[in-house]
């Protein structure tokens, strides 16, 4: 099998096993391209892609916009905060617009869960999402569970651990679909009011005291506590959650292993971990930050393969 069974990446929901496979061997390809003093190839030279930012990125849109000029392909880049969205423009008709540029794919990042599936089923594009509240943040969980692969070989069978805030979180709910799919065991850890109510329907275990859960894992998943998407508070204070739920290099050292720390960025440092975590040989932060941009490659090169 050399295609992908889905023309646009809104979900990882919408992919089989066989899909996130090949997005792994690709991208292991793309990773030995961008490890090369010319990290460029020709591939994508006939195709243009709008990176539409609707909500705010560091990694993810310049993780995108770097695959994208590494397949060579042509990139616009547009942010809402500098268009005309701020005039009343609706999201069909600005992309529309876009679109009579002769737009190939659309890489979207918006506030609105489901944004990416209203464009795909409105517009003639290729949409992959870059994030779309707090849904799905498909191309995340595909870099965080190839870390996971490179670092052990193998995601089946690891026990991985998801702790922070689990109900605002498009990573988490990404990463519980990708670590299923692959055979990996999933808990969550964190304040039960930030852990939603059908989590367990997922296939996932709760964990609400954070050792317990670090003794078992091989790999722990750090989230940041998403402030910005609280209308009430959760929790007494950020000092109590983080001595409930932040990890700090006494609790890393005092356990019977040595596990795998990762956080999808951005860190609030001090809150979710200590520096000398995020800092320390077991973390391997940068290296998934590294593996996105191959991981995205992989995505953009097999879905314009399969645009007529
Ligand atoms: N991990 C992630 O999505 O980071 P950004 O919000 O900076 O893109």
């Amino acid at each position: 099998m050399s295609e992908l069974s889905v023309n646009h990446l809104l979900g990882i929901k919408y992919l089989n096993e066989n899909d996130m496979n090949l997005i792994f061997e690709t991208a292991d390809h793309f990773k030995e391209v961008i490890n090369r003093s010319i990290k460029k190839v020709p591939s994508l030279r006939d195709i243009t892609i709008a990176n539409l930012f609707f909500e705010n990125s560091t990694r993810t849109r310049l993780s995108f916009e770097l695959a994208e000029k590494r397949l060579s392909a042509d990139v616009i880049n547009f942010s809402a905060a500098s268009s005309s969205v701020k005039k009343g423009e609706t999201l069909i008709d600005t992309v529309n617009n876009i679109l009579s540029m002769k737009v190939d794919m659309v890489v979207m990042r918006h506030p609105n869960p489901g944004a990416g599936v209203f464009l795909s089923k409105n517009v003639k594009a290729s949409i992959v999402n870059a994030g779309d509240g707090a849904h799905e943040h498909p191309t995340q969980a595909l870099l965080d569970t190839y870390s996971i692969r490179e670092k052990f070989g193998d995601v089946a069978g690891k026990n991985v651990v998801i702790v922070g805030d689990i109900l605002h979180s498009r990573v988490a709910l990404s990463n519980i679909f990708a670590l299923k799919l692959l055979g990996a065991n999933v808990k969550v850890c964190g304040p039960k009011t930030l852990i939603p109510k059908f989590i367990e329907s997922l296939g996932v275990q709760v964990e609400t005291n954070l050792r317990t859960a670090l003794q078992w894992c091989d790999v722990a998943n750090m989230l940041r506590v998403q402030n910005e998407r609280m209308a009430i508070n959760y929790f007494p204070s950020t000092r109590e959650y983080t001595q409930q739920f932040g990890v700090n290099k006494m609790l890393l050292d005092s356990l019977d292993k040595e596990i795998v720390i990762m956080h999808p960025g951005p860190i609030n440092r001090g809150v979710e971990i200590t520096s000398d975590v995020a800092d320390s040989k077991q973390s391997i932060i940068l290296d998934q930050v590294e593996n996105g941009v191959a991981i995205r490659m992989a995505v953009i090169y097999l879905l314009a393969s399969k645009i007529k």
